[in-house]
C-alpha cells in the first residue's frame, strides 16, 4: 500500500534552494539568479529533515534481553497501611545498567483506592531527575475510602520481587510479574506480566490495527505526525488495556498513568511493558464486565464532554477550499443538491502564507469572508477552521511581516519552547521556520486566549480544529536557529495525488473519475508541478548522502546519568518514522519548557496541553457555551474537552474497515466523539468507495468528509450515486438525532462509548470477540457495512439472534429470522447499508430537517422494537444543546410491556414540539384499537408493525409535556 502525504523524504519541494547570495542550487550545480525564471523561494533543506538512523531495539538481534540480564529487586521493610502496604525495593547485587543506570532503591506503595480500583506505585527513593506526571494534567486518583470491598487482591513475592493481582471472586490471576525481574533504570523501566492462552486484549493506542492485541503485536506509544501507517505509532497516546477473560466471564483494565515514551510487546502468554522515563503508577480496574471496566477507567481519567447538539450534523471539509468563493460554492452545492450540511470547514488554505490566526487578504478578504460567515450563521450553519500548533517566526528583514503579532505577542510573554541553552527552539512547519507555544509556560493561557479571542473578532468560527499537535516539526532539532531570514520558506507538501492512486478494485475505465481528477490537477499551477518534479532528483540524492554520513546508533545511543541521553536513548523504540529518530518529524526531545520539563518526558502531552488551553480560549469567545474542538493528538482525559478525528487515512477500503476498530479503541479511551476522514484523505477516492463510506460514516458520532490537497473532489454531490446513498443515510441519521444526542449524554455521564463492539455487548460469548466489521450504535442499532469493492451482498452475524435477542430490518421493519453464531448473507447493493434494530429497544426520533436547528423544530416520533418477550425500553435526554452548565434538561423513560407503552418524563427543559407518530415493530396480531391515553389513535397495521399517526393533535403541549400511556 502506498502511503503518501507531506512527508519530507517523499514530498516534492515546490522550489529550489536559494543561497544567501541569491544563486539557486540545482542538482549540485549553481545557476545564476539573473535567470528569467520567477524568483525562487527557499525550501527547507532536505538534510535538515533526516535524523540519525536508529535500529529499533525490538528488531536488533544483538539487543540485550532485560528479562535475562536484570538483577531484579528484593522487597524489604514491608509494612501494612490503612489502604494497602508499602515497602522498599532493593536492587539485587551489582547494577547491570542495561539501557540506563539502575536505581538501587525504590519505594513501593500499594493502595486499594475504591471498590473497583487498586494502585501499585513504584518510584526511586532518590527522585532527582525523575519525571512525575503532574496532577493538574491528569488527576492522580486517590484513596476514596478505607472501608472497601474490592474484588482485587495484591499478592507479592518478596525475594526477587514480583507481584500479582488476583480476582478474589474467581481466584484468577489477572496480572503477574512473578518470574521476571523488575527493571528500573533512569531511561528504561520494564515489567512483564503473564497472560492466559488465547487472551482477548484490546486498547493501547493510538494505532491503526484490529481491535484485538493479538500475540505478536508490538505497540509503540510516542505521539507522531504520520499518515496512519498500520501498526505504527500515530497521534495519540493511551497506555491502557482491557483484558477480557471468557473463562470466568470477567474483564479488567490496566492503566499506566504515565506520559513516558513506551513500547509494549504482546505475546502468546505475556505482555512486556517498557517506558523510557517516569515512575510506575499502575491502576487496576476490576470490571467485571467490559463495559463496566471501560466506565471505571473513563470515570477515573475524566468523563467525556457533552458535545453541542449541532456537532451531530454533517461536516464538509477538504484541504483545498482556497477562497471564500469556493467555500460559498460548496455550501450552495449542498443546498442545490438538497444534501444536509451543518458545518463547512477550512483547512490551512484560509491562512495568509499558512500562518495561524491570519486570513489571506486576497482569497479571504475579511469583508467578504465575514459576509459569508454571517450568511452561514443566519442559515443555522457553522464554520470550523483549522489551527496548527506551530507559530511562524517572521523574517526580521522583511518589514511587511515583522509585526506578525501571534509571534510577537508570544515572544513578549515568553511562551515558546526553548533549547537547553535557553535560546528559542525553532523548528519548521507549513509557513516556514516556526516556534512552538509552551503550554506549560506561565503565560501560555493568556497568550493563547489572546490570540484566539482576537482572531474570533474577525472570523466568527463556531469551533476549532487543532492539527499538528504531536507536536510536529518537519526538521530535526532547532533547525531554524540562524535561519529565520530565509522565511517564508516553501511548504514541503506535494500538490496533487499521484495519478493511478485509486482504491483497490477501482475500475480504470471509469472516465468520470479521471475527468474530475485531471480537472483538479489542472487547477494546480503547472509551473509548480514542473519545478516540483525537477527538484525531486535533488531531494532523493541529498537523502542518500545525509543517511550514509549520519552518525551510527552505536556512537549516539550511550548511557548518561541524570535525565540520561534524551535525544538518543539507549533503548531505541520502533518509532514509525523511517530513521526511527525521535526528532524526525517532531520537536526534538531536548526542547525545554519554561518550568524545566523536557520534551522527552512530556512529548506525549503536547496535544493534551494545547487542548486544554484551546478549550479555555474558545470558551472565552463564547462564555457559557460548550466549546467545540476536534483534535489530533490525545491523551488520557482529553475526552473531557474534545472530540478526535482519525487523522490521515487513505482512500481505500482497508482504511474504511480500520475506522471501525479505531472507533472502538478511541471510545474505550474516553473519547466517544470520533470519526475519520470519510471517503478517505490520502489518494483519490472513487464513486463506489465514497458511496459506501458516506453511508458508514453517517453512523459515527463525528461525521466529516475530508481529503488531501489536490486529490479529486469528493463531496457527496460529485457522483449521483453517492448523492443518493448519502441522502438515504443522512435521512436516517437526522431522524435519529434525538437517539444520538441521548447517547452523547450517556457517554458524558457514564463513560460508555458511543459505538460498541459486539464483545462488549455480549461479553459471555467468545464467538463475538474481535469482530471489527460490524458494530452497535448505542445498544440498539446494529450496522453491517460493506467494506470491500465490487460486491452487492455482505455477510454479518447477529449476536443472540432468536435466543436472547431478535433483530428487525430498519428499512422494512421485518423481524429477521437470524440464527445466533451463523453468518448471514445480506443484500447490500450500492446505496444500501444494512441496518438492524435490536428488539427490546425504543428509539426517539425527530422529523429530519436540512440543519440540526431545523430538525430540532420538527415533531418527534418513537420506534418501539419489541424484544422476544414482547417488551422494550429506551430513553431520551434533551436540553438546549449548547449550555456548558445545563440548568434545564428533560429525561424521558420509555417502557413497553403487555401491549402498553409508557413515556415518563422528568426534568425542566420545555419540549414544545409535538409527538407525531409511534411505530411498533414485532406486534404479532393486528390490534382492534390503539389508545393514546383514553383517546383512540389512528393506526395502520402491516408486516407485524403498528404505525400510529396523527398524534400531534393529542400532544399539542409538547411531545413529552406529560406522562402518557399508549395501549394496543
Ligand atoms: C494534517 C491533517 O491531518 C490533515 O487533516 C490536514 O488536511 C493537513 N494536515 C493540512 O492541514
Amino acid at each position: 500500500m502506498i502511503l503518501f502525504k507531506y512527508f519530507p523524504l517523499l514530498s516534492l519541494a515546490l522550489a529550489l534552494p536559494v543561497h544567501f547570495d541569491g544563486s539557486v542550487e540545482s542538482n549540485g550545480s549553481t545557476i545564476s539568479s539573473t535567470s528569467t525564471s520567477p524568483a525562487a523561494q527557499f525550501t527547507l533543506p532536505n538534510d535538515l529533515t533526516i535524523g540519525v538512523k536508529q535500529v529499533p531495539n525490538i528488531y536488533n538481534e544483538s539487543a540485550i534481553d532485560a528479562n535475562q540480564a536484570a538483577p531484579g529487586y528484593d522487597l524489604l521493610n514491608i509494612s501494612l497501611s490503612d489502604s494497602g502496604l508499602s515497602g522498599l525495593l532493593k536492587l539485587r547485587g551489582e547494577p547491570k545498567n542495561i539501557y540506563g543506570y539502575d536505581f538501587d532503591l525504590l519505594n513501593l506503595t500499594v493502595s486499594y483506592q475504591s471498590d473497583e480500583r487498586l494502585n501499585v506505585h513504584i518510584e526511586p527513593v532518590n527522585m532527582t531527575d525523575v519525571f512525575v506526571l503532574p496532577d493538574f494534567i491528569v488527576t492522580r486518583p486517590e484513596v476514596e475510602s478505607l472501608d472497601l470491598d474490592s474484588d482485587l487482591l495484591f499478592t507479592y513475592q518478596a525475594k526477587q520481587f514480583g507481584f500479582s493481582i488476583v480476582r478474589k471472586s474467581t481466584g484468577e490471576s489477572l496480572f503477574s510479574t512473578i518470574g521476571n525481574p523488575l527493571v528500573y533504570e533512569n531511561q528504561f523501566i520494564q515489567f512483564n506480566t503473564s497472560l492466559p492462552k488465547n487472551h482477548v486484549l484490546s486498547g493501547l493506542g493510538e494505532s491503526i490495527h484490529g481491535s484485538l492485541l493479538t500475540p505478536g503485536t508490538n505497540r509503540t506509544l510516542f505521539a507522531e505526525d504520520i499518515g496512519d501507517p498500520i501498526d505504527g505509532n500515530i497521534y495519540g497516546v493511551h497506555p491502557v488495556y482491557f483484558d477480557q477473560r471468557y473463562g470466568s466471564n470477567t474483564t479488567h483494565a490496566v492503566w499506566w498513568r504515565t506520559s513516558a515514551i513506551q513500547e509494549i510487546l504482546i505475546r502468546n502468554q505475556s505482555l512486556t511493558w517498557r517506558a523510557l522515563s517516569g515512575v510506575v503508577d499502575l491502576y487496576f480496574f476490576s470490571g467485571p464486565t467490559p463495559k463496566v471496566a471501560i466506565q471505571q477507567y473513563v470515570a477515573t481519567v475524566g468523563l467525556p464532554a457533552l458535545q453541542p447538539y449541532w456537532s451531530l450534523g454533517y461536516h464538509q471539509c477538504r484541504w483545498g477550499y482556497n477562497s471564500t468563493e469556493r467555500l460559498q460554492e460548496v455550501v450552495q452545492n449542498f443546498k442545490d443538491f438538497d444534501i444536509p450540511l451543518e458545518t463547512i470547514w477550512s483547512d490551512i488554505d484560509y491562512m495568509d502564507s499558512l500562518k495561524d490566526f491570519t486570513t489571506d487578504p486576497y482569497r479571504f478578504p475579511l469583508d467578504k469572508f465575514q459576509r459569508f460567515l454571517n450568511e452561514l450563521h443566519n442559515n443555522d450553519q457553522h464554520y470550523v477552521p483549522i489551527v496548527d500548533a506551530a507559530i511562524y517566526v517572521p523574517n526580521p528583514h522583511n518589514a511587511t511581516e515583522a509585526n506578525y503579532s501571534s509571534y510577537v505577542n508570544g515572544a513578549k510573554l515568553n511562551t515558546f519552547l526553548r533549547n537547553p541553552d535557553n535560546t528559542t527552539y525553532i523548528g519548521a512547519v507549513w509557513p516556514g521556520y516556526t516556534v512552538f507555544p509552551d503550554f506549560f509556560a506561565e503565560n501560555a493561557q493568556t497568550y493563547w486566549t489572546g490570540e484566539i479571542s482576537k482572531w474570533h473578532k474577525d472570523v466568527s468560527f463556531d469551533g476549532l480544529w487543532m492539527d499538528m499537535d504531536e507536536v510536529s516539526s518537519f526538521c530535526v532539532g532547532s533547525c531554524g536557529t540562524g535561519m529565520i531570514d530565509k522565511n517564508p520558506i516553501a511548504p514541503n507538501f506535494a500538490v496533487g495525488s499521484p495519478a493511478g492512486s485509486y482504491p483497490v478494485g477501482f475500475n480504470v475505465s471509469n472516465s468520470t473519475d479521471y475527468e474530475i481528477f485531471s480537472e483538479s490537477l489542472a487547477s494546480v499551477s503547472s509551473a509548480a508541478i514542473a519545478s516540483a518534479e525537477a527538484s525531486a532528483g535533488t531531494t532523493l540524492s541529498s537523502t542518500a548522502v545525509a543517511t550514509s554520513s549520519s552518525t551510527s546508533i552505536d556512537a549516539k545511543n550511550t548511557l548518561m546519568p541524570g535525565k540520561g541521553n534524551i535525544n538518543y536513548p539507549p533503548y531505541a523504540i520502533n518509532n514509525v518514522q523511517g530513521d526511527h529518530d525521535l526528532a524526525t518529524h517532531a520537536v526534538s526531545p531536548n526542547a525545554t519548557h519554561q518550568n524545566g520539563f523536557i520534551e522527552y518526558d512530556v512529548h506525549n502531552l503536547y496535544g493534551h496541553m494545547q487542548t486544554n488551553s484551546t478549550y479555555n480560549a474558545i470558551l472565552d469567545t463564547n462564555p457559557g457555551k460548550r466549546p467545540f474542538l476536534i483534535v489530533r493528538s490525545t491523551f488520557p482525559g482529553s475526552g473531557k474537552r474534545v472530540g478526535h478525528w482519525g487523522g490521515d487515512n487513505t482512500a481505500d477500503f482497508a482504511y474504511m474497515y480500520f475506522s471501525i476498530p479505531q472507533a472502538f479503541a478511541i471510545g474505550s479511551f474516553g473519547i466517544p466523539f470520533f470519526g475519520v476522514d470519510v471517503c478517505g484523505f490520502n489518494g483519490n477516492t472513487d464513486m463506489e468507495l465514497c458511496s459506501r463510506w458516506m453511508q458508514l460514516g453517517s453512523f459515527f458520532p463525528f461525521y466529516r468528509n475530508h481529503n488531501y490537497l489536490g486529490a479529486i473532489d469528493q463531496e457527496p454531490y460529485v457522483w449521483e450515486a453517492v448523492t443518493s446513498a448519502t441522502k438515504t443515510s443522512m435521512a436516517i441519521r437526522y431522524l435519529l438525532l434525538p437517539y444520538y444526542y441521548t447517547l452523547l449524554h450517556e457517554s458524558h455521564t457514564t463513560g460508555l462509548p458511543f459505538l460498541r463492539q459486539f464483545q462488549w455487548e455480549f461479553p459471555e460469548d467468545s464467538f463475538y470477540a474481535g469482530i471489527d466489521n460490524q458494530f452497535f450504535v448505542g445498544d440498539s442499532l446494529l450496522v453491517t457495512p460493506v467494506l470491500e469493492p465490487n460486491v452487492s451482498t455482505v455477510k454479518g452475524v447477529f449476536p443472540g439472534a432468536n435466543e436472547s435477542d431478535v433483530y428487525y430490518d430498519f428499512y422494512t421493519h421485518e423481524k429477521q429470522n437470524f440464527t445466533n453464531h451463523k453468518n448471514h448473507t445480506l443484500e447490500a447493493p450500492l446505496g444500501h447499508i444494512p441496518l438492524h434494530i435490536r428488539g427490546g429497544s425504543i428509539l426517539p426520533t425527530q422529523e429530519p430537517g436540512y440543519t440540526v436547528a431545523e430538525s430540532r423544530n420538527n415533531s418527534f416520533g418513537l420506534i418501539v422494537a419489541l424484544g422476544l418477550d414482547g417488551s422494550a425500553s429506551g430513553n431520551l435526554y434533551l436540553d438546549d444543546g449548547e449550555s456548558l452548565k445545563v440548568s434545564e434538561a428533560t429525561f424521558v423513560d420509555f417502557v413497553a410491556e403487555n401491549n402498553t407503552l409508557t413515556a415518563a418524563p422528568r426534568g425542566n427543559y420545555a419540549i414544545e414540539q409535538a409527538l407525531a407518530n409511534i411505530t411498533i415493530l414485532g406486534v404479532d396480531s393486528e390490534p382492534s384499537t390503539v389508545l393514546f391515553g383514553n383517546s383512540s389513535a389512528k393506526f395502520q397495521y402491516t408486516n407485524s408493525t403498528v404505525f400510529i399517526t396523527g398524534l400531534e393533535e393529542l400532544t399539542g403541549d409538547g411531545a413529552f409535556a406529560d406522562q402518557f400511556v399508549v395501549s394496543w
